[in-house]
């Protein structure tokens, strides 16, 4: 979808609303970011790169969005709690992640602790301050978290990564249940391969070709092909749908074993 059609095609309960997006600063938040400026939501973009954040929500007001840079590393629940504290956001997209490729016998302790300590304590501490906002000021909200297809099943050299996004789909189901009440919705969105600038030299090679080859429909998914589950599962067309984990990926999840 363009961007003009964005803007005359307006999901209910974007608009107006208070946004936050963890790891803006690149990829697929920064996309999510843009969306839902384009949607009407005043977005505050998260991620440790402070400058990024800052060029891409510059970029935003000058197109007559608003959006506000926020420096944050989800890692640490004291500087998320910092960070957060006083802020009350209506949707809040968790799309912070770290990956890594090495065997599973070649994994040291270190770069475990960093992919749990990002996606899945990262996705706890921002849910459980944002959610802790919303309950206060009785407004309840919706959270999406990003996930991913490897949540569901795995591949080589991903271990970590697969662990942690599958805490990730229970995590967004646990939440769910407990938050309900609170009139907060959690949901969790599991993109398939996705084209970004960090992984395009590397689908570009045989090995990625032939990755790209056992995907049903034969191509890599773009950033816009997330905006229909996103905006479903943030605005009020998804009301009545809480712990859910919507997969946007060509049917990957579905290739023949
Ligand atoms: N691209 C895909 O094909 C794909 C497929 C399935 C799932 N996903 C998921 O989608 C999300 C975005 O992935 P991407 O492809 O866009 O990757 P990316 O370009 O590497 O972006 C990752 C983002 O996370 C941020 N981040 C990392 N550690 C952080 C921390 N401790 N605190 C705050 N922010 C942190 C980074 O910002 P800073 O370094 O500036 O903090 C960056 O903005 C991830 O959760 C990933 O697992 C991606």
């Amino acid at each position: 979808m363009t961007q003009a059609e964005h803007e005359t095609n307006s999901w209910p309960g974007i608009a107006g609303r208070m946004a936050l997006v963890t790891g803006a600063s690149s990829g697929l938040g920064s996309h999510f970011a843009k969306v839902l400026a384009v949607q009407g939501a005043h977005v505050v973009a998260a991620a440790r790169r402070i400058d990024r954040v800052e060029a891409l929500c510059a970029d935003l007001r000058d197109q007559g969005h608003q959006a506000t840079p926020l420096a944050l590393d989800v890692s640490s629940a004291d500087a998320v709690a910092g960070a957060l504290r006083g802020q009350v956001f209506d949707l809040v997209v968790n799309n912070a992640g770290v990956s890594h490729s090495c065997a599973a016998l070649d994994l040291d302790a270190d770069t475990l602790d960093q992919v749990i300590d990002t996606n899945v304590k990262g996705v706890f501490h921002v849910a459980r301050a944002t959610a802790a906002a919303m309950r206060d000021a009785g407004r309840g909200g919706s959270i999406v978290n990003i996930a991913s297809i490897l949540g569901s099943r795995v591949s080589g050299h991903v271990a970590a990564y697969a662990a942690s996004k599958g805490a990730v789909l229970q995590l967004t189901r646990a939440l769910a249940l407990e938050w309900a009440r609170h009139g907060i919705r959690v949901n969790a969105l599991s993109p398939g391969y996705i084209e970004t600038e960090l992984n395009r030299d590397f689908f570009a090679t045989d090995k990625g070709q032939a990755l790209i080859g056992r995907v049903p429909q034969r191509r890599l998914g773009q950033p816009q092909d997330l905006d229909g589950a996103l905006l479903l599962l943030l605005s009020d067309m998804g009301r009545f749908m809480t712990g859910v984990d919507i997969a946007v990926d060509g049917g990957h999840l579905v290739s023949s074993l």
